[in-house]
């Protein structure tokens, strides 16, 4: 375990050791500490060790430090900063599928799913940056009886014209439409029943017309993915396994697995004592499947399909329950490998709203935060000029979006407020992009310094020091984001990073000093800037040039 003091440059403290078992766990700790710090010598490297409170207190030779970590950031961009440290030589790499996003079409496009997707683009960025293959997934609810109300309330009231024009909110309008008919029309619901059917029985009227929402709806969503920066290699959906799903209900019973309940529905058993105390329905009385039989199918045919070494499922707390459920039911049948399938879990958002009310699609978050986030540049006297201004203003938006949602524990949810989110000072993404810009404009400044070599010697103020002892935490804190899946550690370090810069502005300027000086000053901010940048772009954050 390392930690920095303000004199230290590494701290180790004992009480870890112990816990480890490395050190005995009884004794005089301080006493161990003396004893542990007396036999340990110093080198080239590590010039002084010395007992502090129940830790070894290191001391690196920083001209040493200075020069081999801001080495590699003499041109240009190095992303492999941190990335190939020895704390990933254990790691094993291998196949990760990201199922994350994952919308329902004709449905309200909810905070949840903004969650999902940010929170698994950064777990797929994330888990390609350390030398993974990764495979990206959108799993749309793209199945199931809504779409037989939906086809039949297109029929009645839809509308080909809206529906090329503004496909997301016209399919939204005909579904809520025909859900309200339906409460007291009988012959909408038997539509909608007969509808179904013959989707379920691939009748071409109706596979067509679905076919052609769905087509859609994809199209609409790549859009707003790409403005997101976030793009999926699959786009798959319920409506992929729904004869599979009628597979692994056969499989079930020839396992001995599937049961008949008294109302004629198809369970399985999950109690751990095999009393029913813990069933789960997988067959309704009518035969069909639910959302659980084609997630027990999709998973399988996925595993067939990418032989994943592992699977991530992104999604709000709520579906926990139904996690835990189709991983035990895959175990139960015999799939070893559901042991390295995952769920992670968020909590919720509350209050997300535009200025017209409730958000019903992605693309109102979208437009909102860029109209906020221009506004806002407006209104700042240290804007630049621009060539694209609503394109930063979206880039800078999204990471304000980013930020404030990866701030804290994923589990927790919070209350969203549009004011909070995009403010210029204090920690958010406007601060982080504001940051990158300004380095960048330092850089672009400072063209004609020779940087290729810089005397490391010219960095010994407290300041630069700090700097570099922050830097040398990034491998650790990557490492930490990938042990618990969680991108609060890597934003704080990201945040902390831009204090530090901002100090650093203050008391470290390039312009008038010496040239040796200002050349290592250079250095140190260029490589602050492509750590900002790299990380950033972990989160899934575009960093900006300009602001
Ligand atoms: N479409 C679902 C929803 O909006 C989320 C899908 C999650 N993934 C899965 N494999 N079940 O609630």
């Amino acid at each position: 375990m390392c930690f920095f003091r303000p004199t230290a440059d590494f701290k180790l403290s004992l009480g870890t050791l112990r816990i480890d078992g490395i050190l005995p766990s009884s004794g005089d700790i301080q006493l161990q500490t003396e004893n542990l710090a007396a036999q340990l010598k110093p080198d080239s490297v590590v010039e002084d060790i010395s007992a502090g409170d129940a830790s070894i207190h290191f001391k690196i030779n920083r001209s040493l430090l200075a020069e081999k970590l801001l080495e590699p950031f003499g041109k240009g961009e190095h992303y492999e900063f941190g990335l190939n440290s020895k704390l990933f030589d254990s790691l094993k790499r291998g196949t990760t599928l990201v199922e994350f996003s994952s919308p329902n079409i004709a449905k309200r496009f909810h905070a949840g799913h903004l969650r999902s997707t940010i929170i698994g683009n950064f777990i797929a960025n994330l888990k390609q940056s350390l030398g993974n293959n990764v495979i990206r997934m959108n799993y749309l609810g793209d199945w199931g009886m809504q779409f037989g109300l939906l086809g039949a309330g297109f029929n009645k009231f839809g509308c080909m014209e809206k529906l090329k024009r503004n496909s997301l909110q016209h399919l939204f309008e005909v579904y809520v439409q025909a859900n309200k008919e339906a409460e007291h029309s009988e012959d909408l619901k038997q539509a909608a029943k007969d509808f179904f059917r013959q989707l379920e029985q691939h009748e071409s009227q109706a596979v067509s017309l679905w076919q052609q929402f769905r087509d859609i709806t994809v199209k609409e969503y790549k859009h707003m993915y790409k403005r997101l920066g976030i793009h999926f290699d699959v786009y798959s959906g319920e409506s992929f396994h729904q004869d599979q799903a009628q597979e692994v209900v056969q499989e079930l019973q020839s396992q001995g697995l599937l049961k008949t309940s008294e109302k004629g529905t198809g369970v399985i058993d999950l109690s751990p004592n095999g009393d029913m105390s813990n069933i789960c329905t997988l067959l309704r009385s009518d035969g069909t499947t639910l959302y659980i039989t084609r997630d027990i199918a999709a998973a399988i045919s996925r595993k067939e399909e990418y032989c994943f070494d592992e699977m991530i499922y992104v999604t709000d707390t709520s579906q926990e329950n139904h996690f835990n459920q189709l991983f035990q039911i895959l175990l139960k049948m015999g799939n070893s490998w559901a042991g390295r399938c995952r769920h992670v879990s968020f909590g919720l958002v509350q209050g997300m709203r535009t200025r017209t009310g409730k958000v019903v699609f992605l693309e109102d978050v979208l437009d909102e935060a860029q109209a906020r986030m221009l506004h806002n540049m407006n209104q700042s006297h240290t804007t630049k000029e621009l060539e694209n201004p609503e394109d930063t203003a979206e880039k800078v938006a999204i990471s304000a979006l980013i930020v404030q949602d990866f701030k804290g524990p994923l589990q927790s949810g919070y209350k969203f407020d549009w004011a909070r989110t995009l403010q210029a000072q204090g920690d958010t993404g406007v601060f982080l992009q504001y940051t990158h810009a300004r380095l960048c404009s330092l850089m672009r400044r400072n063209e004609g310094v020779e940087t290729a070599t810089f005397n490391p010697s010219c960095l010994c103020e407290q300041t630069s020091r700090t700097i570099l002892q922050h830097l040398l935490r990034y491998d650790e804190v990557l490492y930490k984001s990938h042990q618990d899946l969680e991108p609060k550690h890597l934003v704080n370090f990201l945040l902390k990073l831009c204090h530090l810069v901002a100090a650093a502005h203050r008391e470290l300027p390039v312009k008038g000093s010496p040239p040796d000086v200002a050349q290592a000053r250079l250095r140190l901010f260029s490589g602050a800037r492509s750590v900002l940048a790299g990380g950033m772009r972990i989160l899934g954050i575009t960093p900006v040039q300009k602001m």
